[in-house]
């Protein structure tokens, strides 16, 4: 026989936050009458410790098994209350929470009855949730200390050695027959002031790493093929040249595979004649000192970079001027005029440019929109460039034409981004799952990157992130296991028909499909977004906390009175929820009307969802999310707002108006943004 069904609704005061506005009382008489609510309280202040302390006998007197909270916002309190619940038995995961402060008593500060209504909604549609709720548990998958570095560059060998150096097993895979990367074709390291030549630097490096013995290196070696997960890698490996394969078991994985320089197409005469050259070919000829005898060397800068497809390179400045002081220390008497669009250079490479001009080296500042011309005259190279800080063309021998170019990812970017199942961006760099919430790490857990695998990077900012890398690396590492929250993706195989768009679509790779074409989730690796929910066309797959159910519920408790008033808004917990918030906490007045849904991703919100509302006789929905290119889950709300599109001519079909389904991108600082999309909607509905 099933568990009697026991939910203790406690409705804070907040002091008079809520309560100045909010008739409190009424609404615990109001929770009261509702299915299932055997305990409703009233609160001053709900999260002091006195009230927690009262919370808990009240779980235990009343013998309550499901809990909702009616307060602030679960964006700062939830774990809070979900603590205390677990304190007095209740599993976590059966306890609801209802924003009645950010979402009600501060945005509709001067309609007291009309707030109080909207939080008697809110509580209803937090109940009939809290009915459906199930328990969740934390899942954890071990992990072992084996890393795998991708790439035996500067970042890769810095990041071995910190790895390492943990007394973790570290194995260096490089496809090149030697250690160093890119740096093998540089003449110096520019922070020094060209004292230390780079291949110094490489030695030394490459030194620490053969002596370490938690190191091992393979060179001249290739990724074969890469299956698992974190803590979990069958990694095969395959020397050059050579068909017989090693397999190793690994736990984590850092790609420093670095980059190549994007070769200019015949621009500027590269490639038709010998002595135009990209900066890369220029860095060998210094490194090989081969540069005696020339007499006139210019520079172009942002060559292929700063242009429609392409932003800044980041180091084609400080690439070009760590030459031009290399060019006159090797060969004082050569001439060296640099053409530049911008100077961008940090305060170290700043005093390399003052070195460079006390040289004798000519700087030119040429327009945006007006590219330097090169022209051959009777075989010599003539550049022309208009300085437009001097206000006049020059024309200037060449003997040597340097080009500084951008640069992409290196060859076997998409080789190791199959591998891995990870990003990467237009410019064929490896993509960082978030520049802040996920910096040096990839979506796929145990995954980290580093260096100029990532974008083109200079030699201290390249160790740098290698260490940077290990570290990421290295928690669970030590930790022995990741953990993940109890909000996961649970298929029911009964129903599934194998279609495999659940694994092509989880952003994380958690969903595994075996050698029958049963999907299964990795929870560990599972985050919980519901994307893979949404787009399932069986409807076979459950989020835990967050069930086409439970959603369904909230949807028609909101809708059972005056439901042609009513927006249904669902919005994720992340930026959208954060704007609401921000639109609280400014105390933005906007009108009533919406009811809102909160998920963890805007892509967990299905079609169905969306078109549920309008088959109750809704006035509109609204599907609200991060703004974009920032999802906390990558790309959830690129997949919403296809979805949100072809939800439209769905329901325009069933015979609702897709004009009344809309919406909106936010980050979280944009209360202003969702206070505005309110007073629209309502508007734009006939609310008014
Ligand atoms: Fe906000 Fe995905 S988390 S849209």
């Amino acid at each position: 026989m099933s568990e009697e069904i026991r939910i203790g609704v406690f409705v804070c005061d907040c002091g008079t936050n809520i309560a100045g506005v909010v008739d409190v009382p009424q609404l615990v008489e109001y929770a009261k009458g509702l299915d299932h609510v055997v305990f409703a309280d009233e609160g001053r202040w709900s999260c002091s410790v006195d009230y927690l302390v009262r919370m808990k006998e009240s779980i235990q007197e009343q013998r309550l098994n499901r809990v909702v909270i009616s307060a602030c916002t679960p964006r700062t309190h939830e774990p809070l209350f979900k603590r205390t619940a677990k304190e007095a038995g209740v599993n976590p995961y059966l306890l609801e929470f209802v924003s009645i402060r950010e979402q009600v008593s501060w945005v509709h500060m001067k309609e007291p009855e009309i707030a109080t209504e909207k939080a008697k909604d809110l509580i209803k549609m937090g109940v009939a949730k809290a009915a459906l709720l199930e328990e969740g548990q934390e899942i954890r998958l071990p992990v072992k200390t084996d890393c795998l570095i991708i790439g035996g560059g500067m970042a890769g060998m810095n990041a071995a050695l910190s790895v390492a150096d943990q007394g973790f097993n570290t194995i260096i895979v490089e496809k090149e027959p030697r250690l160093g990367g890119i740096l093998n074709e540089l003449c110096f390291i520019s922070h020094d002031n060209h004292k230390t030549p780079a291949a110094k630097v490489v030695q030394a490096k490459a030194d620490l790493v053969r002596a370490n013995p938690n190191i091992k290196v393979y060179t001249d070696t290739q990724i074969e093929t890469v299956k698992g997960y974190i803590g979990n890698y069958k990694v095969s490996l395959k020397k050059n040249g050579n068909d017989s394969t090693e397999d190793l078991d690994i736990s984590t994985v850092i790609v420093a595979t670095g980059m190549q320089e994007l070769e200019p197409e015949g621009q500027f005469e590269y490639g038709n004649d010998p002595r135009v050259i990209t900066q890369l070919q220029l860095d060998r000829r210094l490194r090989d000192k081969q540069v005696g005898d020339v007499k006139n060397v210019v520079m172009i800068s942002c060559v292929n970079s700063k242009n429609e497809t392409r932003g800044c390179c980041n180091i084609g400045c400080h690439t070009s001027v760590k030459n031009a002081v290399a060019l006159k220390y090797l060969n004082k008497d050569a001439s060296v005029h640099m053409l530049y669009r911008d100077m961008s250079l940090i305060k170290e490479e700043g005093h390399a440019q003052q070195t460079a001009k006390g040289l004798g080296v000519k700087f030119l500042r040429f327009p945006d929109d007006r590219y330097p011309e090169v022209v051959n005259q009777n075989g010599q190279l003539i550049v022309k460039v208009y300085d437009f800080l001097v206000g006049r063309e020059f024309e200037i021998p060449a003997d040597l034409l340097v080009l500084t170019t951008a640069f992409k990812g290196n060859d076997t970017v998409e080789q190791t981004k199959g591998h891995l199942k990870v990003s990467t961006n237009p410019d064929g760099f490896f993509q960082e799952s978030h520049v802040k919430l996920g910096p040096l790490e990839f979506a796929t857990d145990g995954v980290s990157l580093a260096g100029c695998a990532k974008a083109p990077m200079t030699f201290k900012e390249s160790s740098e992130e290698g260490i940077g890398a290990a570290m990421r690396v290295s928690i669970p590492m030590k930790n022995g296991y990741i953990e993940a929250e109890g909000i996961v993706a649970d298929i029911d195989l009964a129903d599934c028909n194998q279609c495999g768009l659940c694994s092509q679509r989880c952003p994380y790779s958690a969903i595994i499909v075996d050698e029958e074409k049963n999907p299964e989730v990795v929870k560990a690796l599972c985050k919980g977004c519901g994307l893979c929910a949404a787009d399932c066309p069986q409807e076979c797959i459950g989020i835990v906390h967050y069930s086409d159910d439970q959603v369904f519920a909230q949807v028609e408790a909101a809708l059972e009175e005056d439901a042609e008033k009513k927006i249904i808004a669902f919005v994720c917990h992340w930026c959208a929820l954060g704007g609401v918030d921000m639109a609280g906490v400014s105390r933005l007045q906007y009108p009533s009307n919406a009811r809102l849904i909160r998920v963890m991703c805007s892509a967990r919100v299905s079609m169905k969802m969306m078109q549920r509302p309008f088959e109750l006789g809704a006035a509109g929905v609204l599907v609200a999310g991060c703004e974009f290119p920032t999802c906390h889950y990558i790309t959830g709300n690129y997949a919403a707002e296809k979805r949100v599109n072809r939800t439209k001519r769905k329901i325009a079909k069933a015979g609702f108006d897709p004009e009344k389904l809309w919406n909106l991108w936010c980050s979280a600082a944009d209360g202003p943004k969702f206070a505005n999309c309110m007073r629209t909607m309502v508007k734009d509905l006939g609310l008014e």
